[in-house]
């Protein structure tokens, strides 16, 4: 944190000096302190940062070790994709795309004047970043969570061997195992995301006998995929948004996109936008969405290329900024501050709820698409270890259909520079690569004393495991490393434990009411509009019709209504 060397420009000069971070903050005469390190400037950039490991401790649970007498028996992963290219809205590629044609206008049109100082290399500057699709980077980052997982987990849900690089499709008896069932949906990014990952938590890369062709991978012999179809109005709880209809239409879907572009991203670079047009030549006039589109492309170029030009432009105070906007908009489209929150994530948690109880879903109520969790090929129960490949917000959604009240915390938008001891970060929550990690975990006894420090585990019997004694389960979950505090989910059935523990009753107990808050058919069908989109409002994630601020019309919003307006 406080190795930050500063770069100052200003109204007067383009400063040669440099100064210490304990002025981090201060702007004094028009002077802006500029962050340059890149370590610290990505971890402001919310749901577009790169894959960081959170402290166990992260998310205030301090007690972080696994008692003695436990160990992890199984492991649900809910991993989102990595590194993609900016995504098709108003305020994320649109707006990058915007920025680069109008730089692009200004460099072909006037060979006269040009951009100055730091903002010199826009002279010649080329946009290369594309859409949607997962980079290289991206790919690199799926494959070290395959690998991490296998570290994490091979040793103690699949019984790895000494020296065991990678998983093995058989048990040591030569007996093979049950195939696994790793689901994605069909969306480029995500499949590709499923593949990396699979490659590092597979391993044929690095087999002992060097395997060219990757045979035992490219044959199918090693696990199976199912691949839930995304983009149309079809039932899928890995993009839960495409069968919740009332989401789909503005303003309601966009109210977080519209609170942080319209709203806060006008107030928070007002500063930078007037630094910016110190360097612009005569007759341009940068504006706020253009400082933010250089912001994001800095995070964008970053996770393509590796590197960008538009990094070390801004101060931290306005990098907070960025995040800030950027926690907004997934807050207000995606958790407690959208009716709709709940309902995106509770598919999931219904799955979840249906793999720890080891049954299968025959009736769908939400976006559970029940001819796949009624089989046991498509959603096996009884395995080790689960992997499903989704998107950053319904890893939101689902934390939310939870009620884990911990992030229940508003942005707040009328504050800059934010307030940095909040709960709710985007970078925290869902980076690139981000992975939402439920452990099921077996103890001797039914309330083991808590452990404080993290202790590798090097073999699953070290601290008094037994597997043929552990009648007491437990749920535990990571949030990229960060174990949950599952003791603040609503209703009190978790509190007690200081370590993140659940017995797993308690966990099923506690999720009793879910399907009851997120009112699916209500806050996903029902024709409704909200009266004062807005306005900060807490929706708590859901929505019936005695809500306050909503109007409620004749006739519910069909897939064959969606189909015809919105992709007729
Ligand atoms: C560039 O400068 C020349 C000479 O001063 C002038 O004639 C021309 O109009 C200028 N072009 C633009 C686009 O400003
Ligand atoms: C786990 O590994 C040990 C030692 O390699 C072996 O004796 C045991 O049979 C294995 N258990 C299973 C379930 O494969
Ligand atoms: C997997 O385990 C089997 C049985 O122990 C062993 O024969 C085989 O070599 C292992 N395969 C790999 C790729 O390690
Ligand atoms: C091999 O080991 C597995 C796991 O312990 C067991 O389920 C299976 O029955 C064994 N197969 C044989 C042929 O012993
Ligand atoms: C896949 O390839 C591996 C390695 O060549 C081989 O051992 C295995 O039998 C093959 N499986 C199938 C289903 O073809
Ligand atoms: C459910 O999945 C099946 C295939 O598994 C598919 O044919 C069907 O269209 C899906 N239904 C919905 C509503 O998504
Ligand atoms: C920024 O973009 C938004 C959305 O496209 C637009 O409504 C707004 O007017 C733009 N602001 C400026 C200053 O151009
Ligand atoms: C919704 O479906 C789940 C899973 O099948 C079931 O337990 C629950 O009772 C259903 N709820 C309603 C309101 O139909
Ligand atoms: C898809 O979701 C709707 C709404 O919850 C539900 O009525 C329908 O049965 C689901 N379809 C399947 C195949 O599960
Ligand atoms: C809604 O439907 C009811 C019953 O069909 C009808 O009496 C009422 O006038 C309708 N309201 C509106 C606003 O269309
Ligand atoms: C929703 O209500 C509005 C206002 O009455 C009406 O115009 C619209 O057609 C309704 N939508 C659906 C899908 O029924």
């Amino acid at each position: 944190m406080h190795s930050v060397i500063g770069m100052i420009i200003g109204a007067l000069v383009v400063a040669q000096a440099a100064i210490g971070s304990q002025q981090l903050h201060t702007r004094q005469d028009g002077i802006a302190e500029l962050l340059t390190d890149i370590n610290q400037i990505s971890q402001y950039w919310g749901q577009i940062a790169p894959y960081r490991d959170n402290a166990d401790s992260a998310f205030g649970v301090n007690n972080v070790g696994l008692p003695n007498g436990c160990q992890i028996e199984q492991a649900h992963s809910l991993q989102r994709h990595a590194q993609r290219f900016p995504s098709s809205y108003f305020d994320d590629g649109i707006n990058d795309e915007k920025f680069a044609a109008k730089i692009q206008r200004q460099t072909r049109s006037s060979s006269n004047s040009s951009f100055t100082g730091p903002l010199a290399f826009l002279n010649s500057y080329q946009y290369q970043v594309g859409e949607s699709y997962l980079t290289g980077i991206g790919a690199s980052t799926e494959f070290e969570s395959g690998v991490a997982f296998w570290n994490r987990y091979g040793r103690t849900v699949l019984n790895a061997t000494v020296g065991q690089l990678q998983y093995n499709a058989s048990y040591e008896n030569a007996t093979a195992r049950p195939k696994p069932v790793l689901r994605t949906t069909s969306q480029s990014r995500m499949w590709n995301s499923q593949i990396s990952w699979a490659l590092g938590f597979f391993g044929p890369s690095f087999y002992e006998t060097p395997m060219p062709g990757l045979d035992n991978f490219v044959n199918g012999s090693l696990f199976d995929v199912v691949i839930i179809p995304e983009g149309g109005t079809e039932n899928n709880t890995l993009a839960a948004y495409d069968s919740c209809f009332e989401d789909l239409f503005t303003p309601l879907g966009l109210i977080g996109d519209d609170d942080a572009f319209l709203f806060y991203v006008p107030m928070y670079l007002a500063d930078a936008t007037e630094r910016m047009n110190q360097y612009a030549p005569a007759g341009f006039q940068f504006n706020v969405n253009d400082t933010f589109a250089m912001q994001s492309i800095c995070a964008y170029e970053t996770g393509y290329i590796g590197r960008s030009d538009f990094c070390t432009l801004f101060t931290e105070d306005e990098w907070a900024g960025f995040e800030l906007a950027l926690d907004a908009e997934y807050y207000y489209d995606y958790s407690w501050g959208n009716p709709t929150g709940r309902a995106q994530g509770i598919g999931y948690l219904q799955e979840l709820l249906a793999r720890l109880q080891n049954e299968y879903i025959y009736s769908s109520n939400s976006s559970v698409n029940a001819s796949i969790t009624k089989n046991g090929e498509d959603f096996p129960l009884g395995r080790p270890f689960y992997a499903d490949f989704t998107h950053d917000d319904i890893i939101i959604s689902a934390l939310t259909a939870m009620s884990l009240d911990y992030f229940r915390e508003h942005p707040d938008l009328n504050t800059y520079p934010p307030d940095p001891d909040r709960h709710f970060f985007l970078s925290k929550i869902t980076p690139f690569g981000g992975r939402l990690i439920t452990e099921v975990i077996g103890c001797a006894d039914p309330n083991p004393l808590e452990q404080h420090n993290a202790r590798t585990q090097y073999y699953p019997t070290q601290y008094g495991y037994d597997p043929a004694n552990a009648p007491h389960k437990f749920i535990r979950m990571r949030l990229n490393n960060g174990i949950l505090p599952l003791d603040t989910i609503r209703g009190g059935q978790c509190a007690g434990r200081t370590d993140g523990m659940c017995a797993m009753e308690d966990f099923l107990a506690s999720q009793a009411k879910a399907e009851e808050l997120a009112n699916y058919h209500f806050a996903c069908f029902a024709n409704y509009t909200l009266d004062d989109p807005f306005n900060g409002n807490d929706y708590d994630g859901t929505v019936n019709r005695d809500t306050e601020g909503i109007t409620l019309y004749n006739g519910t919003i069909t897939a064959e209504y969606v189909e015809d307006v919105l992709y007729g």
